[in-house]
């Protein structure tokens, strides 16, 4: 796999367009995890050194295409300028337009602006080609350093090649050469463990998981549809009863692959509004019509447990639970425990990705234990599955460098 690095494209002094992912967890208006933003700097860092101009873009959430004040980018300034010691960081109150202009040609080199949420567009998502070229004009070379957003065909991450040089930004480059490395050696048994509240974009990732690798462990909200399906009673919990059908089409094709389902038989179980107080361990024939399933339980944990014991590689998006609330993040927290554990002890091969579940980690104090965290949830499965991600494709296909992510596996 080829792609154009930094060094192959000349930013010396010129304007840049970085395509980040500040799609990063927020609570009360504040970044509550800044694992993204870090994972930013050495390309930051670099432009800087060069005495570029830094245009950063990005998406935050799913707006459609409309302002939605709580999906501005606006609080990121502060988070940003935290991450780099107190660095000023302008903001434009739009991305593209006078707005957008303005802001650019007030930087000075070495200076970084960051513009309004691309997402508030319609025609970002729409990958619209004069999108594109409105965002294309306010630079000179454009950097795709959003690994994460890689699998979405949008303007910014593929229109903007047909105007300006390209390069693959730092994160981007060790993102592919990381997951490359231990995923394409990847030693079996294979154990995938998915969970998280994305249930109806996760289930198709499911679906190609189940042919790939010898035990899928599937947990979070995205288990009750599973649960659902085999004819469980999942009271109040989050689920999608129209994906039933797909669910039952993934253990079948589970069970004819020889991959290992790996569901809950035992949950925590608490009342919709989320009191962790009166939380209850029950085998899944119990579960309340008036509760919700929170996180797994005690026995469901043991197999977990048992199956990383015997497992060479593991693969991990999404928490197992409610994370966010006490107690409804034991089992994630134990998890990751144990594979930390087999991890330091060079018994396992470990790479997790997923926003939520690198903050989980970083809850943990865990995250330098596994062998790789990607900053990508969605991107990260559908690299693994193998699919192509356009923002890919877009770096492989530009004529401007020779980067090689063999050279760095
Ligand atoms: C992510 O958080 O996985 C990326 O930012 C992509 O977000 P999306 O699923 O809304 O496209």
């Amino acid at each position: 796999m080829k792609f154009p690095r930094l060094e192959d494209v000349d930013v010396a002094g010129k304007t840049v367009l970085v395509r980040t992912d500040l799609n990063v967890p927020m609570q009360g208006g504040k970044v509550s995890n800044n694992n993204r933003i870090v994972r930013l700097l050495p390309t930051l860092n670099y432009l800087i050194k060069k005495k570029c101009r830094i245009v950063l873009l990005s998406h935050f959430d799913r707006p459609k295409g409309k302002f939605v004040p709580s999906m501005s980018l606006a609080p990121l300034v502060d988070a940003l300028s935290e991450a780099m010691d107190g660095r000023d960081i302008h903001f434009g109150v739009d991305c593209i337009g006078p707005a957008a202009r303005d802001a650019v040609a007030k930087l000075k080199p070495g200076e970084i602006v960051l513009l309004e949420n691309l997402r508030f567009h319609a025609q970002e998502e729409a990958g619209d080609a004069h999108f594109a070229r409105e965002l294309a004009s306010l630079g000179d070379v454009f950097i795709n350093d959003a690994f994460s957003a890689s699998h979405r065909a949008h303007a910014s991450i593929t229109g903007l090649s047909s105007f300006l040089p390209v390069a693959a930004g730092r994160l981007m480059e060790e993102e592919l050469a990381s997951i490359y490395s231990i995923y394409s050696d990847a030693k079996k048994p294979i154990t995938a463990i998915v969970g998280g509240s994305k249930v109806s974009t996760k289930l198709e990732l499911l679906e190609s998981l189940v042919t790939r690798v010898e035990n899928l462990v599937i947990g979070g909200a995205m288990a009750n549809t599973f649960l659902l399906a085999q004819g469980h009673s999942v009271g109040k919990s989050l689920v999608e009863p129209n994906l039933k059908v797909t669910a039952k089409r993934i253990l079948e094709t589970a069970k004819k692959k020889n991959c290992n389902i790996i569901l809950p038989v035992d949950v925590v179980i608490g009342e919709p509004g989320l009191s962790g107080s009166n939380n209850a361990c029950v085998g899944i024939e119990h579960i309340p019509a008036d509760q919700m399933v929170l996180d797994i339980g005690n026995e469901t944990l043991r197999t977990i447990a048992g199956c990383l014991a015997e497992s060479k590689t593991v693969i991990w998006n999404g928490p197992v639970g409610l994370f966010e609330t006490r107690p409804f993040d034991v089992s994630t927290i134990m998890i990751a425990r144990e594979i930390a554990r087999l991890t330091s002890g060079k018994k396992l091969q470990s790479i997790a990705g997923g926003g939520d579940t690198v903050a989980a980690l970083a809850i943990a104090g865990l995250g330098e234990s596994f062998s790789y965290l990607s900053t990508a949830g969605g991107a990260f499965l559908e690299y693994l599955e193998g699919k192509t991600l356009p923002g890919i494709t877009m770096l492989m296909e530009a004529k401007n460098g020779s980067g090689s992510i063999k050279a760095h596996a």
